[in-house]
């Protein structure tokens, strides 16, 4: 059973050194390290032309959709762990569930930045994943690889949609000047990248070859 993404398969020695990285750290920073003390100054010269613009309105639109979108992820990844078997799956869905805390607060500090107050907006993709994870666990039985082995699918679907996601957002906020709200992006962007490379190594080391022999 071939649970692993191609393109998130192959950089093997790439995702260790960025897994590496992730792992050693404790708790993610919820703010870039080089913060401007005057970010509300540097906004007001963007607010006037940029906070009517239809595309600003756009942005903040998809920023509410993934603000729903981690909102709920934080709540389905414990009962992914709960659902996992092998410990190395259940640390990774808990390490992430820490992150992904990390990634809400960092959208919460987004809303600031935009002036905008923090609200939520359906995301249907992100609600759609969630349903499939689900699916996932009700279609495995307990204490099998092959659960494990769909978790990690179901979780690196999740995973690409947020790389996606997070990868133009950050984009749009460069082109239209919001540099404070790239760099928190870029940090989220960059965490998802790293979970979804753990996930491939932890299906790589053994979990693929075990969900087979079953
Ligand atoms: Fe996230
Ligand atoms: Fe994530």
């Amino acid at each position: 059973m071939a649970t692993t993404s191609k393109t998130t398969a192959t950089k093997t020695s790439a995702a260790k050194t960025s897994a590496a990285k992730t792992t050693s750290s404790a708790k993610p920073a919820a703010t870039p390290a080089k913060k401007s003390s005057s970010s509300t100054a540097k906004l007001s010269g963007l607010t006037g032309k940029m906070k009517d613009s239809e595309f600003h309105e756009f942005f903040v639109d998809e920023i509410k959709d993934i603000y729903w979108a981690e909102k709920h992820l934080v709540k389905a990844l414990p009962k992914m762990k709960k659902a996992a078997t092998s410990p190395e799956l259940a640390a990774a869905f808990d390490k992430h569930t820490a992150e992904t805390q990390v990634h809400i607060e960092r959208l919460e500090q987004v809303f600031a930045l935009l002036e905008e107050k923090p609200a939520a907006k359906k995301c249907d993709a992100m609600a759609g994943l969630l349903e499939e994870a689900d699916g996932i666990i009700e279609d495995t039985d307990a204490g099998t690889m092959i659960r494990d082995a769909g978790l990690i699918l179901g979780a690196q679907k999740v995973e690409h949609y947020e790389i996606a996601t997070y990868g133009t957002l950050k984009t749009f906020a460069a082109c239209m000047g919001h540099s404070e709200v790239e760099a928190l992006l870029q940090l989220t962007l960059d965490e998802e990248k790293a979970t979804d490379l753990a996930l491939t190594e932890v299906a790589e080391a053994a979990i693929n070859d075990a969900a087979v022999a079953e």
